[in-house]
């Protein structure tokens, strides 16, 4: 696959401390795992790490800590040849997510935010001529609001706005997502901000035109099993998911917006990228952890199921 424009990816690099379980703990319940492992992670290295193992050519522009773990944050980067001139070091631990696995690949996080709460407004400042030279800007919600609210006036290309963990941010912000990518609670979330006033709908269409009808450039609404709904200025465009038998659903969807910034760095209209990213994203829950079951350029990925009429 060839890269065209740039990809710079403002966000989260952490370690993942996984535990696998048979099912997830009921609160206040012990449980005996396995695991144990430590695995590069983050929403932002992960959409990097995707990105450039298929091809893109990313640049990270995030934070570790002065510990050792450090070093286990920026594994995957590094062997992806992702562009590290961005990355600064600060004092204090690296960022730390403690991932439960179940036995039916569903998992559950919980976030230590670490180095990741220095990625302020003054460091992405600190980026603008990188930022201003990328073709997508690449953006979740494991940074402060003010280094996210820094971005869109200095983004000259697409901003790609992942809003995970969803935070309450300037809806300007919100509204120069393009597209904005989001699960259905994400959306309801992002949508209260929005429109307050307003019910949030049930079905997806009502979703994804509810967002573009409060100013969202374009919405990528994505449905688990039932693949996603890109919302453009051409209308709906349902994209099939691509049927696996999932063993790790850790850092799918990031997997599923790294290849979507590849395709639109490629030029591709956002239906067409949507469609490469269902696939990356399936490939992706075929594999234990978030980054070491990414594809590269050369793997075959599990063919789109067919959309039934
Ligand atoms: O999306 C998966 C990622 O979320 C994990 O790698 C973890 O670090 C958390 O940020």
């Amino acid at each position: 696959m060839s890269s065209r424009g740039a990809i710079t990816v403002v966000g989260s690099i952490n370690v993942d401390l996984l535990a696998q379980v048979r099912r997830h703990p009921r609160p206040g319940e012990t449980l005996h795992g396995t695991g144990g492992t430590m695995l590069p992670g983050g929403k932002g290295a992960n959409q990097a790490v995707a990105a450039a193992r298929l091809g893109g050519d990313v640049r990270m522009v995030g934070a570790v800590g002065t510990d050792a773990q450090a070093l286990v944050g920026l594994e995957g980067l590094r062997a992806a040849g992702v562009d590290l001139a961005g990355v600064r070091e600060v004092d204090g631990p690296t960022g730390l997510a403690i991932v439960t696995v179940a036995e039916d690949g569903e998992n559950s996080i919980v976030v230590i935010a670490g180095a990741n709460d220095a990625v302020d407004a003054a460091q992405v400042a600190s980026a603008r001529d990188v930022l201003a030279a990328s073709a997508i800007v690449v953006c979740q919600g494991e940074i402060p609001r003010e280094g996210i609210e820094a971005l869109p006036d200095l983004v000259t290309g697409r901003f790609l706005h992942n809003p995970a963990p969803v935070m309450e941010l300037d809806p300007e912000v919100l509204r120069a997502s393009d597209p904005l990518v989001v699960n259905e609670h994400e959306a309801a979330l992002v949508l209260a901000q929005l429109a307050p006033a307003a019910a949030i709908p049930e079905a997806p269409e009502q979703i994804a035109d509810a967002l573009r009808a409060a100013g969202v450039a374009s919405v990528v609404l994505t449905l688990g099993a039932q693949g996603s709904l890109v919302a453009d200025a051409d209308g709906l465009h349902r994209i099939p998911a691509a049927p696996v038998q999932a063993v790790d659903t850790t850092g799918a969807g990031d997997a599923f917006i790294g290849a979507l910034a590849v395709g639109l760095a490629r030029g591709e209209p956002l239906p067409a990228a949507a469609r490469l990213a269902s696939q990356v994203g399936a490939f992706a829950a075929t594999g234990h952890g978030a980054q070491p079951s990414y594809p590269s350029a050369e793997d075959d990925l599990p063919p789109l199921a067919e959309v039934s009429a």
